[in-house]
């Protein structure tokens, strides 16, 4: 962690936190706005698209999702940077928050960019989406809600149709690149390497 995302955190972290204790209501998240829409970002990294998107949309609510420390700091810094509002974080697996922390059927949207690839054959199992996982987003989302997503990694892309087809509830499949989501550093070293982006779609019936 560098020193200017550790002094962020330190510094800021009281006004971007949702404390895990209990069940966290999205609508009642944000005291200044009353949001259209509560989007949670699973797996934010360093922040730059949660950032942007947020930036661009002041009547919704993010709440972006990380596990890693220093992600949290370089989010923290765009988001003073930004004087973003309508942003809080979560550091805690998601897996924990959904189950443990969210009522059914209270989300509208999730965004879930760049999954990690797990890019040997013998990891593939340790992808986050799968259909157990697919099944909790459809018990946590709203109906008519939507997840997003974006994949630099073919294998994990033919995977995540071949999960989605095995829950019902969700309707959808690969759309062309959304305008509204920026190419982040990330996104750009794979598109260096050549690697093919795929965004998805798919819709809580
Ligand atoms: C490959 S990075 C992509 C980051 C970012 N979305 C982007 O497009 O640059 C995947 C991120 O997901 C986070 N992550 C992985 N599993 C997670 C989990 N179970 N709960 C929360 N975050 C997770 C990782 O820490 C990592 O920052």
């Amino acid at each position: 962690m560098t020193k200017a995302q550790s002094e962020a955190i330190t510094n800021h972290w009281n006004r971007f936190e949702i404390p895990l204790e209990g069940k966290i209501d999205p609508q009642s998240l944000f005291y200044s706005i009353k949001p259209k829409e509560v989007i949670f970002e699973i797996g934010s990294g360093m922040g730059e698209a949660t950032a942007q998107i947020a930036a661009a949309n002041p009547d919704n609510g993010y709440v972006a999702i990380e596990v890693h420390k220093p992600g949290i700091g370089a989010l923290i810094i765009r988001a003073e940077s930004l004087g973003l509002r309508n942003l809080k974080i979560i550091n805690e697996d998601i897996w924990d928050v959904l189950s443990e922390h969210i009522d059914d059927h209270t989300i509208d949207k999730f965004h879930i960019f760049f999954p990690d690839p797990w890019p040997k054959r013998s990891q593939s199992k340790r992808r986050l989406l799968q259909p157990a996982f697919i099944s909790l987003l459809a018990k946590k989302i709203k109906s008519g809600g939507e997840v997003c997503i974006a994949t630099d990694w073919l294998p994990y892309a033919k995977d995540i149709e071949k999960s989605f087809a095995q829950v019902p509830d969700f309707e959808g499949g690969v759309v062309p690149r959304p305008d509204w989501r920026p190419i982040t550093k990330f996104e750009g070293k794979g598109i260096s390497k050549e690697h093919v982006v795929t965004d998805f779609c798919y819709k809580r019936a």
